[in-house]
């Protein structure tokens, strides 16, 4: 198994064009399935679980290739409804090609995602939804069949007891060639959503209202392939901007999404770095140590702070001047990386969902395991400011999410090797 060899304490300085959204890319990717021709998606990350959707898109008849940054699917034949077990579990967001395929031929087989490594993942929301839709679904030792008796599912409208990404994006993506109109209350509002909204209106779909609560969506007969260009990566712009903050560096993030990244730089500001953003750039200088955060980092759905930066920006916190304090709000087992950050000397007290954390002057070097995607990340984080070696095993979490980290370290002047 490969590891990451980090050596600490170098300033991070330097300019770096952001990647594309894996999780926009992921349900897009999913969405190629309802064009019936080609598309071409610009900006696409090159990560493993984006080899993962394209294997799925393979499998079930489609052509899924990469030149670049660039993904082409031809989805002009679609053969195949059973999706298996394997495909399934190499990605929990797989889920997300229930939708598709059944907008798609009306019926498919999954399997359930089970638990992750941020705890249980359910997907009541999603089953209930796509029942609402007039899909039958039966579980069988953990297969999901789903079938819409009248070859397609049908409008509804839907109330979600909470504003679950996953679930919006699957009702979507059932809904734009449905029967009739969908109506989403209490929809997700992350960028994401609003970019799968995106690619499918430029493939002719009739939705309205996404980014805001109440989503509207009239299905449409039939939709076309299109040329897109994936939205940047929002988290993978926090991770970057946390660790050349915690290395009191200084960076130019380019081809950045700025106005989704507000509810992460109104708190990253508070660390005492001077940030200043210009139409798609982010430029961040971080000369001395960090401050703590004093008001409690909440995360909440979008427009809140968000969970998957949680991770990152506690790790940059753990060397900061004062005590600041988490809330995890979204997942129920989202601190796992805590134990790896006090073993490499960072003092945090998790109780429960709120996590405590005393900034320490500084960190040192240890052997580590990744624990999940942003976990890992925060701790290359704690790894590029603390003095001495780290080691950081099951990397495999990092290559998820995060296009060869250490090249951009290395290109940011940090030290880390592959090994
Ligand atoms: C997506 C993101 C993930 C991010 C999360 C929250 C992708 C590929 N992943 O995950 O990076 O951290 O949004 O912003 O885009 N829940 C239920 N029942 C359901 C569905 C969800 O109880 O049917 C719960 C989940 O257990 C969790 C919460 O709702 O506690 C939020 O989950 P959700 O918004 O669905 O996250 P994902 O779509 O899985």
């Amino acid at each position: 198994m490969q590891k990451f060899i980090v050596k600490g304490g170098r300033r991070l300085r330097g300019e770096l064009a952001l990647q594309g959204s894996k999780n926009s890319a992921l349900p897009i990717m999913a969405a190629t399935l309802l064009c019936g021709g080609e598309c071409r998606l610009n900006n696409c990350p090159r990560l493993t679980d984006i080899y993962s959707a394209s294997r799925i898109l393979n499998c079930v008849g489609c052509r899924c290739t990469f030149s670049e940054n660039t993904a082409v699917v031809d989805s002009s034949v679609v053969n195949e409804t059973v999706i298996s077990e394997e495909l399934m579990r190499e990605m929990r967001s797989s889920i997300i090609f229930m939708g598709a395929m059944l907008g798609r031929t009306g019926e498919c087989t999954v399997s359930v995602p089970g638990g992750c490594e941020l705890g249980p993942r359910p997907i009541d929301m999603h089953l209930a939804a796509m029942r609402k839709m007039g899909v039958d679904i039966r579980e069988s030792y953990g297969r999901i069949i789903c079938r819409a008796p009248s070859g397609k599912a049908h409008g509804a409208r839907i109330s979600l007891a909470f504003p679950s990404v996953g679930a919006t994006e699957n009702i979507i993506l059932c809904a734009v060639t449905a029967e009739g109109e969908t109506v989403i209350n209490n929809a997700a509002r992350e960028p994401e959503i609003r970019d799968l909204c995106g690619f499918l209106r430029a493939c002719g779909a009739n939705i309205k209202g996404d980014g805001e609560s109440k989503i509207i969506i009239k299905g449409a007969g039939k939709l076309h392939g299109c040329e897109y260009t994936i939205m940047a990566d929002r988290i993978v712009g926090a991770t970057y901007l946390s660790m050349t903050a915690a290395s009191r560096g200084e960076i130019i993030l380019t081809n950045a999404c700025v106005p989704e990244m507000e509810p992460f730089l109104s708190v990253l500001e508070q660390t005492g770095c001077s940030v200043y953003t210009n139409e798609n750039k982010i430029y961040l200088r971080s000369g001395a140590r960090l401050k703590a955060v004093k008001d409690r980092i909440r995360t909440m759905p979008h427009p809140g702070f968000p969970t998957d930066a949680q991770a990152v920006l506690m790790a940059a916190l753990t060397v900061s001047d004062g005590t600041s304090v988490f809330e995890e709000n979204i997942f129920d087992c989202r601190y796992r990386h805590t134990d790896a950050l006090v073993k490499m000397g960072a003092d945090i007290q998790v109780l429960g969902k709120v996590a405590i954390i005393k900034g320490t002057p500084r960190l040192h070097g240890a052997a580590v395991e990744a624990t999940d995607l942003r976990g890992g990340a925060a701790m290359v984080l704690a790894a590029l400011a603390a003095e001495g070696t780290t080691e950081i095993d099951r990397i495999s979490h990092i290559d998820r999410g995060y296009e060869k980290m250490e090249e951009t370290v290395r290109k940011l002047g940090g030290d880390m090797q592959r090994g």
